[in-house]
């Protein structure tokens, strides 16, 4: 069956998570520079009024939401918001997210590492559909759903981050084909980045107090980790580009997008190993 497919232009409503930085910024500024009206969600207040600044001080029509996706009602209360200022929805980017805890071995995990980590990760995008989809449905128009993932979804696994990675692709999978088997007119895209030059290695600054580890942000092991990440990343693709391959995805209502061919050797061997029943 044909989804029509949602262009990005004046009239169109986005509401993109983690806005405050990296690719949700690009997005933001790509969306308004397309003409749509953009609503901006962060759980970082000051990066996310400097961002609503920076759009409307150039003419574009935008509003920021102080939004902490992990928590159900904050995302209700998202929805409400852009109802109530726009009176529609057609663009959801399911953005925000964190490394996580990159602290030791998984079994040292705590409850409150794999509960700031999945909380943002996976359960940011699980409250995004579940609050708007219903929005979409009842309105029937055109719209467009894209869930932020990551190669670590589909290369082998190696920490909490790409547990949560591996669980978004196939919630977006799920979702895609139960939207399709209901005939919705809501284009659905997994977001499957590289390596991007955005903030996520310092993801930890906006980790909540109730969910460290005694008190601390993280051990001196995943600071130095967190440093080489982060000096990896810095030389990586920019995020206006991903932006643009995001627009261009919406638009001809892509379903995969991934960044770049970079790990497509490490998603060829996971899938030769899995074929190939290949001993550990
Ligand atoms: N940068 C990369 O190389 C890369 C690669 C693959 C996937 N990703 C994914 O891309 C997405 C965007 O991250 P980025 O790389 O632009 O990093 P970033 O740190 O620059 O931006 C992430 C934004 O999410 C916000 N955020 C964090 N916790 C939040 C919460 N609980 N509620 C609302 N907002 C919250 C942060 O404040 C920040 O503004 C993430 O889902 C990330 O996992 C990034």
């Amino acid at each position: 069956m044909e989804v029509p497919v949602r262009d990005i232009g004046p009239g169109t409503v986005a509401v993109i998570t983690g806005a405050a930085s990296g690719m949700g910024l690009a997005f933001a500024r790509r969306f308004a520079a397309a003409g749509a009206s953009v609503v901006l969600a962060d759980v970082e207040g000051g990066a996310l009024g400097r961002a609503v600044d920076e759009l409307t001080a150039a003419g574009h029509d935008a509003i920021g939401v102080p939004t902490d996706v992990s928590d159900s009602a904050a995302v209700d209360a998202l929805a409400a918001r852009t109802l109530d200022r726009y009176g529609a929805v057609h663009v959801l980017m399911n953005n925000a997210g964190v490394e996580g805890y990159l602290d030791g071995p998984v079994w040292q995990a705590t409850d409150r590492d794999w509960g700031w980590t999945l909380g943002v990760n996976l359960m940011g995008v699980v409250h995004g559909i579940r609050t708007f989809v219903p929005i979409l449905l009842a309105q029937g128009a055109p719209a467009h759903i894209v869930n932020t993932a990551s190669m670590t979804a589909l290369v082998r696994g190696r920490n909490l981050y790409g547990v949560s990675k591996h669980a978004v692709l196939a919630l977006t999978e799920a979702l895609a084909d139960q939207l399709t088997a209901q005939r919705a007119p809501i284009g659905v895209s997994v977001l499957v980045p590289g390596t991007i030059a955005t903030n996520l290695f310092h993801g930890s600054r906006n980790r909540p107090a109730a969910l460290r580890n005694d008190g601390a942000l993280m051990s001196s092991a995943g600071e130095d980790l967190r440093a080489q990440f982060h000096a990896r990343l810095a030389e990586g693709m920019p995020p206006e580009e991903v932006a643009g391959i995001v627009l261009d995805a919406i638009r001809t209502d892509r379903f995969y997008v991934l960044t770049d061919a970079e790990w497509d050797d490490r998603i060829r061997q996971r899938t030769e190993d899995i074929l190939t029943r290949r001993p550990r």
